[in-house]
């Protein structure tokens, strides 16, 4: 397995190291590319993504990324010039975010009761294309755009994606979110492309919410939801209130997938770069473990998948949940169980 690695900024650097200690464990073949992409090399250079690197990504099984992002870049630049920018060029239209409860972990809800959801957001349309304008900047009669795209092809390759997923769990249950009572254009393309979808999959059954009231419902009934797909930033925001209600971003993972398979899917922790904990070996390696689950997964690793997630689901539900987190003891951990 060819392997790229962004390692990034703040935590990022010591989740991968604990990433790759429990990748190795289970798969020895990974060869695995350090690249030095995000706010330290635009800093030193004011490179974020130089096209010969992106030819480099594009030749990797797959990339493993930890955070991106320091206080002193300005918002926007890393966001759209680097993180964006990949899943943009590397064609990520389907971003996959779990979010379950594991065994042992506190959820923020007195009685959350089992949640097992796959969120599956958009990654390459919606309001993030960039597609906006200003006019009559810094005058009271300024005026901002940001157009949301939403393609046919766009919008039929991940809801298909998605019935594919719902369809091979135990529930086979699929929920759009979205806001079609206002955003109308967008909205009627995607329920008609959940509905014409769905013709397909007899076997699924559907739902749908807007995306203020599932806000609600992942708070007051997440055990409801079994697969969800909605928009690149309805997207963003729900799996947010995912990780929240199932333990918090220390433990959320991410897949951008590629589905059609042309380009190297990269798989990420939800959670930042979290500079105020950054280099102080406390923050929870976990999500990057788990988002290495995801890419032996998408490679069809499957058995070395469920060993990496076993390792996790143990680990979690034997921890003393007040002992200060040390990322290496974690990793560590992890690594032994994965691959012993
Ligand atoms: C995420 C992040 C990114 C997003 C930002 C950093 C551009 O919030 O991965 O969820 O909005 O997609
Ligand atoms: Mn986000």
């Amino acid at each position: 397995m060819r392997l790229a690695v962004i390692s990034g900024d703040g935590i990022g650097p010591e989740v991968v190291a604990e990433g790759l200690k429990v990748l190795t464990a289970v798969a020895p073949d990974v060869e695995s590319t350090p690249y030095d992409l995000g706010a330290s090399r635009w800093l030193r250079t004011g490179e974020l993504l130089p096209e010969t690197v992106l030819d480099e990504l594009r030749q990797h099984d797959a990339i493993l990324l930890g955070a991106i992002g320091d206080p002193s870049v300005p918002s926007g630049i890393l966001e759209r010039g680097l993180l964006l920018k990949l899943r943009f060029e590397l064609d990520h239209h389907v971003n996959l975010r779990p979010a379950k409860l594991f065994d042992g972990v506190q959820s923020p809800l007195a009685d959350p009761g089992p949640i097992d959801m796959l969120c599956i957001r958009e990654g390459t349309e919606g309001p993030y294309v960039g597609n906006g304008g200003v006019i009559r900047r810094d005058t009271p009669q300024e005026v901002a755009t940001e157009v949301s795209l939403n393609t046919a092809f766009g919008v039929e390759r991940v809801v298909r994606y998605a019935f594919e997923r719902a369809v091979a769990r135990p529930r086979r249950h699929l929920t759009l979110i979205h806001k079609t009572n206002v955003l109308t254009h967008a909205g009627s393309l995607w329920s008609r492309t959940v509905e014409e979808v769905s013709a397909e999959f007899p076997e699924v059954t559907v739902a749908y919410q807007h995306v203020d009231a599932a806000s609600m419902f992942f708070i007051t009934d997440p055990g409801r939801y079994d697969v969800i797909v909605t928009d690149n930033l309805f997207g963003d925001i729900i799996t947010d209130v995912a990780a929240a209600v199932t333990g918090g971003i220390g433990l959320a993972a991410s897949g951008n997938l590629d589905a059609s398979g042309t380009h190297p899917s990269m798989f990420e922790p939800v959670h930042g770069s979290a500079p105020d904990i950054a280099g102080q070996g406390k923050a929870d390696p976990t999500a990057t473990v788990l988002s290495v689950g995801l890419l032996l997964e998408h490679l069809g690793r499957t058995e070395q998948a469920r060993k990496v997630n076993a390792a996790v689901a143990f680990d979690l539900s034997t921890r003393d949940p007040k002992a200060p987190i040390r990322t290496t003891e974690v990793g560590d951990r992890l690594a032994a169980l994965a691959g012993g």
